[in-house]
């Protein structure tokens, strides 16, 4: 017996999930797809729950609105933001909860006439969004970090207190960092490049000018509650320089946007989470946040 299943991704990491299965799900087969939504064929009964994607579940298959018409509750996904529903779908969507640990019905608009079904439970890092798009404001930012590090926030429900210091490698021009001073944080921020004007006369922002390499255990009078990083560089020496700083610092979080630019980073991430158990992180997930391109966050928190 096969089942199918749905997930939906960001078009730019589609070839990252397709690699994914290929390794992680040998059995399971590539069925119907669109540009951000691609369905599986496995086998019944399996474990389905791929990183690389923003939201993963059983597919029930392509229905008519008539049978999804007559659904208690639902909530409504578009493919693109212009496809026009029927009013009684969006009037569905709007009214339907789900609660942590129920059974979300999802209807996936992915064609103007073409909807296809879906379930999963709803969890603890799930947005309450159908499709979980972002949940967070758009408004003037420096850069596009400043949503990845909002929608970490959010999902993982980061327990940062206002006036605790964070360590933010690679911080220009400034994304993060923005978000990180609006929750009353003290940033130091490193990198050689320039940081947005804004973010620098911020008084909680501290520009370290210098590239993280050159950072040793002298630079740090205060301790460091968190350490953040979303540089360009491969996860390897990401890690690699995060565990030199915990090598002297003692955060009690670290939040990590690892980039995987290739597909043999995959790989590296299963070691990785299990490395941060063995440091003694209690709790050491993956996701995939709505704004990313090719990278995922990980996050451990002590
Ligand atoms: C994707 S950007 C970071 C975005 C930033 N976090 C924000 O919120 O706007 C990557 C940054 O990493 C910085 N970077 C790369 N290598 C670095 C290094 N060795 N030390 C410090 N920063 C580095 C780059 O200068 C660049 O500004």
């Amino acid at each position: 017996m096969s089942q199918f299943f749905f997930t939906l991704t960001n078009p730019e990491s589609e070839p990252l999930l397709k690699k994914e299965l290929s390794i992680g799900y040998p059995n399971f087969k590539l069925s119907y797809s669109r540009p951000g939504f691609l369905t599986f064929k496995g086998p019944d009964g399996g474990t389905f729950a791929p990183w690389m994607c923003r939201l993963s579940g059983t597919c029930l298959g392509k229905k008519t609105v008539e049978e999804l018409n007559s659904l208690p509750k639902a909530w409504l996904w578009k493919r693109l933001e212009s496809f026009n529903p029927p009013p009684e779908l969006v009037f569905l969507s709007d009214k339907s909860l789900f609660k942590i640990g129920e059974k979300v019905t999802l209807i996936m608009m992915v064609g103007e006439n073409e909807y296809w079904l879906g379930e999963y439970i709803q969890k603890k890092t799930h947005f309450q969004t159908p499709g979980e798009v972002s949940s967070i404001e758009k408004k003037e930012v420096p850069s596009r970090a400043y949503y990845k590090i909002a929608e970490a926030f959010e999902s993982f429900d980061l327990p940062m207190e206002a006036n605790e210091k964070v360590l933010e490698l690679g911080s220009a021009p400034g994304g993060a960092s923005m978000f990180l001073l609006d929750q009353d944080l003290k940033v130091f921020g490193v990198d050689p490049a320039e940081m947005d004007k804004g973010v620098l006369s911020h008084f909680n922002f501290k520009h370290i000018k210098k590239p993280f390499e050159t950072l040793n255990v002298g630079n740090f009078a205060e301790d460091i509650d968190w350490i953040i990083s979303d540089v360009n560089l491969p996860p390897s020496v990401v890690i690699q320089e995060v565990d030199r700083f915990l090598s002297f610092l003692e955060p009690r979080g670290v939040v990590l946007t690892l980039k995987l630019h290739q597909d043999r980073y995959l790989r590296m991430l299963k070691p990785i989470v299990e490395s941060y158990k063995q440091k003694g992180f209690t709790q050491v997930e993956l996701k995939y946040l709505p704004s990313y391109r090719q990278e995922i966050c990980l996050i451990a928190l002590k």
